[in-house]
Formats: structure tokens, C-alpha cells, sequence
């Protein structure tokens, strides 16, 4: 399957600070995700990237939400268009004239398969949360009382078991964390923190 998006520019410039609102974003969501494990997963990235971008990065609210609303759409698609999977979603809010950090931030969410370089800062989260959050709700899932009393090391000890959640590539996680400045240990810490509220 060729996902290529064979594109370095995304939007236009001058839609840059329109957005979706979070209920027109969370209607698209409902239409388009039918599966509630793919809805799950993308309200996660774009709780924990909002998080992160409010927490660490220190941006004011309008910001932050431009980061939730890349990681709650960027998998929007993934379901009816699987092998289109994010051309259409990008063509939508194209349409929809978003902002361009937003889609070209989708557009960079898997760098090997789309083809396109994180640069901004959002863009190496998104890829950074991504494998991470899909990669901790599933470990959580199989724990009696799932996130509660999850720790950072149990975490990491799963990432170096290959057989546990095989889908989720170690190379793809290792290729994220080798383009910021933060190490493992703090993304995972960051994410037991604040995924176990957004549902
Ligand atoms: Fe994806
Ligand atoms: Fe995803």
C-alpha cells in the first residue's frame, strides 16, 4: 500500500488561525469513525497533545487547541479510506480551509509512510504521542484495573518485548523520540498522567 502523499505544502497560508471549532470537530469524528477503538485512540492524541502544548510548551489556549485538533482528526480517515489514509482527511480540511500547521501537522504523523518530515514542533508530537498513546491503552487494556497504578517501568518493559502489541513499530517510536529532546521515560510519564481521563 503506497501512501505517499508525494507533497511538501499543505493549506493555504492564509487560512492560518481558522480552525474547527471542537464540536464541528467532534461531528466529523462521529461521521466519519464509526469504531469506537479508532475514536478512542484519536480523542487520546489530541487530549495528550493538547496537554503537552498547554504544559510544557507553555502556548496559550487558541494554540493548544490547533494541536488537539491535528491529533483528535489525524486518523479521521483511516476507517472508510483505508488505503487513502491521510490524503482524504487533508483534502477535507483543505476544503474546510484550515489552518495549514494543522493538516501539514497530520500530513507528518508517519514521516515513512506519508513521506513528509516532521519540522514544527507540533508535527515531531504528533509523531512522538501517536505509537506511544496507541501503544499504552493497549497495555492498559490488559491490566485488571487497567491505568490504575501504571508505571513508567512496566511501560518500558513492554516496548522491549516484541510480541506485545507487535503492530505498534519500535522503529517508528525510536525514530519519533531521535527528533526531540526528551527522553522516553518522560513521554510515557506524561501520557499515564493524562490519558486515563480522556474518554
Ligand atoms: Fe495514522
Ligand atoms: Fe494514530
Amino acid at each position: 500500500m503506497n501512501l505517499q502523499l508525494n507533497r511538501t505544502e499543505f493549506g493555504d497560508p492564509k487560512n492560518a488561525g481558522t480552525v474547527l471549532s471542537e464540536t464541528e470537530a467532534l461531528h466529523l469524528l462521529e461521521e466519519w469513525v464509526p469504531n469506537e477503538r479508532l475514536h478512542l485512540h484519536m480523542k487520546q492524541v489530541g487530549g495528550v497533545l493538547r496537554a503537552w502544548a498547554l504544559e510544557r510548551e507553555g502556548l496559550p489556549a487558541e494554540e493548544a487547541h490547533k494541536w488537539w485538533l491535528a491529533g483528535v482528526l489525524h486518523d479521521a480517515d483511516w476507517e472508510k479510506y483505508p488505503d487513502q489514509h491521510c490524503r482524504v482527511i487533508i483534502e477535507e480540511l483543505e476544503r474546510r480551509q484550515v489552518d495549514p500547521s494543522v493538516i501539514r501537522c497530520i500530513a507528518s504523523h508517519g514521516p515513512k509512510y506519508f513521506g513528509v518530515e516532521p519540522e514544527s514542533r507540533m508535527d515531531k508530537m504528533i509523531y512522538v504521542f501517536d505509537e506511544l498513546s496507541g501503544f499504552i491503552h493497549a497495555a492498559a487494556l490488559i491490566r485488571p484495573t487497567r491505568y490504575e497504578g501504571m508505571d513508567v517501568k512496566s511501560v518500558v518493559k513492554k516496548l522491549k518485548t516484541p510480541s506485545f502489541a507487535a503492530q505498534v513499530s519500535r522503529d517508528d517510536i525510536q525514530d519519533a523520540l531521535s527528533r526531540i529532546d526528551i527522553p522516553l521515560e518522560e513521554i510515557i510519564g506524561f501520557i499515564l498522567i493524562h490519558q486515563p481521563a480522556i474518554a
